[in-house]
């Protein structure tokens, strides 16, 4: 059967413990995993990357895994030939699973009949099940469950597939899901001032103001300085956090704006800790799909 990976909730909470147990003994017992067969994957990233595309790349070469690694800046996508009929070419010149990242919404809809793993990269502002794998072994990491634990998610949600992702899993897992964000972003879910998610948070999850996919009614018109006083994480905030939480975020980040920029790497930062855990939940997203 050919497994692929579009939304987190298509995993059950067991596939999630499963895969997250499986990236931790990437330390440890899988350390010189390697996939014992040929195993060609193309990453094909049709919207900008650091993290996601190179953490995959990263776990596909120390899984021993044949890369496609295109420039699509070149591809016939540019002569107007559709997603479909370029996953089937990758697919026909014999790619055995694919990393796609685009912009569409749920781009995946349009692949039935594509008959190799697919594994989602972000699909504009719906879905990112790898960084979320990422996000919860960090969490997991840190506290050794989910169950109970408080996790604001503050900022730009309602363009936010991370947002999507990591509240559908957490709130799977048992832990309460609060969300701040200047009203014009908001969506469903619950909303709390700023202030008051620092004071009751085990984990503070920011969020990237995403300029690029905001229509020209959806700014705020404040300065950076203003954005982080009103809505992020400032040094007075970062004060009042509970000892024992922590500071995520997905990055890339706009320093001083969602957090201040003397904060990316503070005490209770995670956030390059999330980097290096999402080569461990790439490869192990990579194992389980091809088991
Ligand atoms: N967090 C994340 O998806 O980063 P990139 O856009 O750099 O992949």
């Amino acid at each position: 059967m050919v497994k692929n990976l579009f939304k987190i909730s298509d995993l059950s909470n067991d596939e999630i413990l499963y895969i997250l147990d499986m990236a931790t003994k990437f330390k440890s017992t899988l350390k010189n995993f390697k996939f014992s067969d040929e195993k060609f994957i193309a990453n094909l990233f049709f919207e900008p990357s650091t993290r996601t595309h190179y953490s995959f790349v990263s776990a596909q070469l120390s899984l021993g895994m044949k890369i496609i690694d295109p420039n699509l800046s070149f591809s016939s996508i540019l002569k107007g030939e559709s997603l479909y009929d370029t996953a089937k070419t990758f697919e026909s010149i014999g790619a055995n699973a694919l990393i796609i990242r685009d912009k569409k919404d749920e781009y995946f809809n349009d692949l039935d009949g594509i008959n190799i793993s697919i594994i989602n990269a972000g699909d504009g502002c719906g879905h990112h099940p790898s960084q979320c794998l990422l996000d919860l072994l960090t969490i997991k990491e840190e506290f050794g469950h989910f169950d109970g634990l408080n996790v604001s998610i503050i900022g730009d949600i309602k363009h936010s597939r991370v947002a999507n992702s990591n509240a559908s899993a957490l709130k799977s897992l048992g832990a309460n899901v609060y969300f701040s964000a200047p009203k014009i972003w908001q969506k469903d879910g619950n909303y709390l001032d700023i202030d008051k998610c620092v004071e009751i948070s085990d984990v503070v999850m920011l969020l990237r103001v995403q300029n690029e996919r905001l229509d020209k009614n959806e700014g705020l018109n404040l300065s950076n300085e203003e954005y982080l006083n009103k809505f992020g994480l400032n040094k007075k905030r970062y004060s009042k956090l509970k000892p024992n939480a922590i500071i995520m975020h997905p990055a890339p980040v706009n320093r001083g704006v969602e957090i201040d920029g003397d904060l990316i790497e503070c005490e209770k930062s995670r956030i390059f800790k999330q980097m290096s855990n999402g080569v461990l939940a790439r490869k192990a997203i990579l194992k389980w799909i091809f088991e």
